[in-house]
């Protein structure tokens, strides 16, 4: 008995030293790259660190805003503006297209077709593009495009933030921006999608109407109760830590939105007391509600089509003021339809 005993033990014994080596190793491998990482973190914060104290930055101390959120929209500044429009005119209309960089073919669609009216039933109307900076590797060929292609048609708005999807809401406050220094003599703009098919002389006819508001207005697609999206999968998607609500404030949809031009300004000054969310249009409805001024539903349900079933007849595209294209062959013969005098209906 007690033999076997002590051969157990000798067998564990020597099963112990045999692995004694390789356990030490672990143990000291483990701990020797537990302290790499918590000095790489610590490197790393240091990093971070030094890059908030530069002196445009310690004015705003950096903040991760989140995924929901966006930080400091109001932060950024017009690097490339060679377009007189408001300044050696005054516009009655400005029709503003959020446009990403790299899409010259949407511009170039949109200034051979409405974004080149300029007189429109004896108003003065002008197109202009808002962008912010291209990225990817060949960021910087773009911007050389950018400068060439603001050199021959001066209608170009550049800021300096990042130009994305989720940035969205940065490039509607800068146009707002933009809009309050340069155009306060304007009546109206329309924020215009890139794809969207706008006909601008229905858009002057009812901006002339006199039931159209003069002040405080804003309309298109009005969504009285757009509900808040709580499917993580969804590209709307908003957490009820960000957005408690079940529903957002009435807001017209982003595809095409008309305002009178006092409108920017109020809007500017709310929004500072309310914290940005990615979504560009219905952050606008949050800063109405915060004025008082809520959208204005259009007088015909059939003048803005977000969602509409193509291809449009041509008596819907002589009452339409905007809606979504799915090409640019269909913007263009669309439009080209919409100019046809009487359609029959
Ligand atoms: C938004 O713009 C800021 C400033 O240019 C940039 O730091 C950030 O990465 C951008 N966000 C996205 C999601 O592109
Ligand atoms: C806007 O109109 C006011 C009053 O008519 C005028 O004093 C001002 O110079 C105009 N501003 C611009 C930018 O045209």
């Amino acid at each position: 008995m007690a033999n076997i005993l002590y051969s157990a033990l000798y067998i564990v014994n020597s099963t112990v030293l045999k692995y004694l080596k390789q356990i030490l190793i672990f143990i000291l491998g483990t701990v020797a790259l537990f302290l790499i990482y918590e000095n790489f973190e610590i490197g790393c914060w240091n990093i971070v660190a030094l890059g908030t104290t530069s002196a445009a930055a310690a004015e705003h101390p950096w903040e991760d805003p989140g995924p929901y959120h966006v930080a400091y929209p109001r932060n950024y500044k017009v690097i490339m503006d060679d377009t007189p429009s408001c300044k050696t005119t005054t516009p009655f209309l400005i029709l503003m297209v959020p446009v990403a960089p790299g899409d010259v073919a949407a511009r170039d669609t949109i200034r051979k077709t409405w974004g080149g009216e300029k007189q429109v039933l004896g108003k003065l109307v002008k197109t202009l593009f808002i962008l912010g900076l291209p990225g990817g590797a060949d960021a910087q060929q773009q911007q050389e495009k950018l400068r060439q292609e603001s050199q021959q048609h001066h209608d170009l708005i550049q800021s300096n933030f990042q130009d994305s999807y989720r940035n969205l809401t940065i490039k509607t406050m800068v146009m707002l921006e933009w809009l309050v220094a340069h155009c306060v003599n304007a009546s109206y703009v329309i924020k215009v999608d890139s794809d969207v098919l706008l006909h601008v002389r229905n858009l002057v006819k009812l901006l002339l109407d006199p039931s159209t508001a003069k002040q405080n207005y804003i309309t298109g697609v009005v969504w009285w109760h757009s509900p808040v999206l709580r499917n993580p999968f969804n590209k709307f998607y908003m957490p009820r830590d960000v957005i408690a609500e079940a529903e957002y404030p009435p807001y017209p949809l982003g595809m095409a939105y008309v305002m009178s031009l006092d409108l920017p300004g109020k809007i500017l000054g709310v929004s500072s007391q309310i914290k940005p969310i990615y979504i560009e249009d219905a952050y606008l409805g949050m800063c109405l509600k915060r004025l008082g001024i809520p959208p204005t539903d259009p007088p015909e349900q059939t003048l803005f089509i977000v969602d509409p079933s193509h291809p449009l007849s041509s008596c819907s595209l002589s009452k339409v003021i905007a809606t979504t294209t799915t090409s640019a062959s269909q913007m263009i013969s669309y439009w080209e339809r919409s100019r046809q005098p009487e359609a029959k209906c």
